[in-house]
């Protein structure tokens, strides 16, 4: 069995995908450990979720820090103790200075619930999202898994996968379809990377046959 990628992943909230990469990681579907897990709301179920896996669960507190890179440094040190590869971004609701962005170049993955770029961007986030796709009468939304660049969530695509839209929904209903989709299509965005099969040019990213 060849070397496992390192994880380490940021969270905000309930970590369903969390708890979807611990599995698969653990299934051997993603070649990876998650080898730590990093919030920055000490009460996210996330953290929980992780302690009962056995794996590093930490929380930084932004109003313990004295600026937004002081808070980010904690953070690249935890992860860079923890030998981390790549960072996954999931449910993380903090936007990422240079200080964890440039040591992590092309290193650095989000997941966002609908079809970039649409719903997107700063502000747009959970419920919100769905809530914007509804209004607009959107009959297909979607996921987008991406690299992490300075702006929010415009870094290159690495796989959309389309959800549709149903009469009656609400944005909780319309959330927990567009979610299903979400552990999948994460967990295959991770292995693509972990078997070096993510090449970047410029926006756009090949996906390099095995
Ligand atoms: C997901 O919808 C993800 O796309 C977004 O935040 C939500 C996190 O959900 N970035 P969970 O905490 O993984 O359950």
């Amino acid at each position: 069995m060849g070397k496992k990628l390192k994880l380490g992943v940021l969270v905000s909230g309930k970590g369903s995908n969390l708890q979807n990469i611990m599995d698969n990681c653990q299934a051997g579907k993603v070649d990876a450990t998650v080898e730590v897990v990093i919030s920055d709301l000490p009460d996210a179920f996330a953290l929980e979720r992780a302690r009962k896996a056995g794996i590093p669960a930490l929380a930084f507190r932004r109003k313990d820090f004295a600026s937004k890179e002081d808070f980010d440094q904690a953070i690249l040190t935890a992860l860079q103790e923890h030998r981390v590869e790549l960072i996954v971004l999931a449910g993380y609701l903090r936007i990422l200075t240079e200080v964890l962005v440039k040591p992590y170049e092309g290193r650095i993955m989000n997941i966002h619930p609908s079809l970039v770029p649409t719903f997107c961007g700063k502000g747009m986030h959970g419920l919100e999202v769905h809530r914007a796709a509804l209004k607009y009468g959107v009959k297909i939304t979607g996921v987008t898994v991406h690299f992490v660049e300075l702006s929010v969530d415009t870094g290159p695509i690495i796989l959309q996968r389309a959800v549709p839209v149903m009469d009656g929904d609400t944005p909780e209903i319309l959330s927990d379809r567009v979610l299903e989709q979400e552990h999948e299509i994460y967990s295959e965005a991770i292995q693509l990377f972990a078997q070096g099969r993510l090449k970047v040019e410029g926006r756009w990213v090949r996906i390099l046959e095995k």
